[in-house]
């Protein structure tokens, strides 16, 4: 199958409201590129759970609260459109930032209440990031109207977020959350290991390492000296430094002590790239 590559909102909203009046399922895929395993897996399950999967490469910047690291992010365009053609995806979704945004859009705050789920992790940490997610989603979601939509677990907290926003304002799309995806060596898929030089890479697999290992103390330990314990066996490996690491509830988000339906989710710098993961604990 030829997969088409879009880049207006006119022609992408265009082929979904006419793939909707055939009476067709879709599925739908958001990603910034740079696709790899974990992408393709959301992509799998939206191939063969609807009728024609569809997925957006937008690299957004309204969503990075850092300019560097907005710049720095990969672009592999032609790459990810060939992987997408291999995966069965009928349409490709690829606008430019001023395709999807006025400038007003751009320069100007867009507010959404999280209801405390922004509170925590990354929310605090990068502030405004999930503005920025929420606003493009809901852009997404609005031309695209999909059957279904797709979110990987590795970013928890963006799910959660997506989750409260589908609700809030009553899209009738069903998000489905997907499992993370792990290299052999347990370090979570990312566009951004592409950044890691092969040694970073092998110092970043300690990270996913400690957290497995954490899994085995929560019999002895309370959820705080767990806490403590990740963090301090991470920032003892040479090259990592931990931003933070928040045991939480699975739903909430909020802090736990209980281990009944709790993740641990942490941030990791690896020399300059900034590496997110998460554990549960049941
Ligand atoms: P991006 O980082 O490209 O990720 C796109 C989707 O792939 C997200 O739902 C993410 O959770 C999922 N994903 C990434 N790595 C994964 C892995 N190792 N295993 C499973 N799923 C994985 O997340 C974004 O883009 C953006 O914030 C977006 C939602 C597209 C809005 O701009």
């Amino acid at each position: 199958m030829n997969t088409q590559i879009i880049e207006t909102k006119a022609a992408f909203k265009a082929i979904t409201d006419q793939l909707r009046h055939d009476g067709k399922s879709i599925g739908f895929v958001p990603t910034m590129g740079a696709l790899h395993d974990g992408h393709c897996s959301l992509v799998r399950r939206a191939v063969k759970e609807n009728d024609v999967c569809v997925v957006s490469v937008f690299c957004n910047p309204t969503q990075f609260n850092n300019a560097e690291d907005f710049e720095k992010y990969p672009r592999t365009i032609e790459r990810d459109a060939a992987l997408l053609e291999k995966e069965g995806v009928a349409f490709v979704f690829n606008p430019s930032p001023e395709e999807m945004y006025t400038a007003d859009e751009m320069n100007h705050r867009f507010e959404f209440d999280f209801g405390g789920l922004d509170k925590v992790m990354e929310g605090k940490y990068r502030p405004g990031h999930f503005n920025g997610v929420v606003q493009v989603v809901s852009k997404l979601f609005d031309l695209a109207q999909p059957t279904r939509a797709y979110f990987g677990e590795k970013d928890f907290q963006q799910l959660a977020i997506i989750r409260r926003m589908a609700k809030l304002m009553n899209y009738d799309i069903e998000i489905i959350g997907c499992p993370i995806v792990r290299e052999a060596s347990g370090l979570a898929l990312s566009s951004r290991n592409e950044r890691l030089s092969a040694e970073e890479k092998r110092t970043a697999i300690n990270i996913s390492h400690i957290l497995f290992e954490s899994r085995q103390l929560t019999a002895m330990q309370n959820v705080s000296e767990v806490q403590h314990w990740v963090i301090e066996q991470i920032n003892l490996v040479p090259g990592l430094t931990v931003e933070y690491y928040q045991i939480v509830d699975q739903d909430t988000l909020q802090p736990t002590d209980k281990w009944d339906n709790a993740i641990g989710c942490v941030t990791v710098y690896c020399g300059p790239v900034r590496l997110i993961d998460n554990v549960k604990y049941n």
